[in-house]
């Protein structure tokens, strides 16, 4: 039996595995998809278990994304680039890490339709998945992305890995063809982003890397201006479906009843 595990803190909440153990038991592997907490002092002991084949994969969630490097010996040109690791798997017994949320957000975006090439975007939070939706908008042609974080320093701790960002002071008003939550608030149903952003103008898209809550507050208010608007679901689907296909070499089906499968 192959295990494999998504370590993070909290991870009471974590998807992964309903999502992974479905894709493995309709494709009939003998392997299991577990969750664990770990923090800081335990953290190593998870990598002794992959090095010695206890365990054969691993998904990696908030706030360790930066933190495994440390434990890996190669890493894929994602996940260089983004500082952020969120799949591990061996090669030759060697641990490498790689980022499959950039391909999970680049995918989800091609699946709404919304031609990303010539927009102007921004997006609001400098946390762990911003490098990785910075990459992704890069290679979809964004003419302009800009970032905008109530920290301003982590905005420009980004922004030295990727120069062609641009910072906008939190707040500050500004119009967007696209505009993207990647903080955390949301995640309580009550959360409000106290923002002045333009969202008057039409046909824009606002999307929230939560999927649940599905609607966040983020995105009723954009409703209620008629614009475009989608959640973190599909992108949650794609980055797992890019970990899965990388671990057992088989591409599994993403059908209704898998995006079923998680709320929102
Ligand atoms: P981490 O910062 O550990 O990577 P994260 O969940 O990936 O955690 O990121 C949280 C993001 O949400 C950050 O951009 C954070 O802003 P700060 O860098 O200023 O902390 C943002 N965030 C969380 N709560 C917020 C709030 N009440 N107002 C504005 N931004 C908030």
């Amino acid at each position: 039996m192959k295990k494999y595990l998504v370590i993070g803190n909290p991870i009471e909440h974590s998807l992964s595995p309903k999502l992974h153990n479905y894709w493995i038991k309709k494709n009939n592997l003998h392997a299991n998809y577990d969750k664990l907490l770990v923090n800081k002092d335990n953290i190593s002991r998870v990598f002794n278990n992959l090095r010695n084949n206890i365990i054969e994969g691993i998904n990696v969630t908030i706030p360790f994304k930066k933190e495994v490097i440390a434990f890996l010996d190669n890493l894929s040109e994602e996940a260089e680039i983004t500082q952020s690791v969120n799949t591990i798997y061996k090669q030759e017994e060697k641990l490498i890490g790689h980022n499959t949320d950039i391909a999970g957000f680049e995918l989800a975006i091609r699946y709404t339709k919304y031609n990303v090439q010539g927009k102007k975007v921004l997006i609001l939070g400098a946390g762990g998945v911003t490098p990785s939706i910075v990459y992704a908008l890069r290679r979809l042609k964004a003419s302009e992305i800009f970032i905008s974080n109530r920290t301003f320093e982590k905005a420009e701790e980004i922004k030295k890995r990727f120069e062609y960002l641009n910072i906008l002071k939190w707040g500050e008003k500004y119009s967007f063809d696209m505009i993207i939550n990647a903080t955390s608030i949301g995640l309580n149903n009550d959360d409000q982003i106290k923002l002045t952003y333009e969202n008057k103008a039409e046909n824009q898209f606002f999307y929230d890397v939560i999927y649940n809550p599905g609607e966040t507050n983020f995105l009723k208010e954009a409703k209620k201006n008629f614009h475009k608007t989608e959640n973190g679901k599909m992108m949650f689907i794609y980055q797992a479906h890019q970990a899965f296909t990388l671990w057992h070499k088989l591409m599994p089906e993403i059908n209704q009843d898998v995006i079923g499968l998680i709320n929102g």
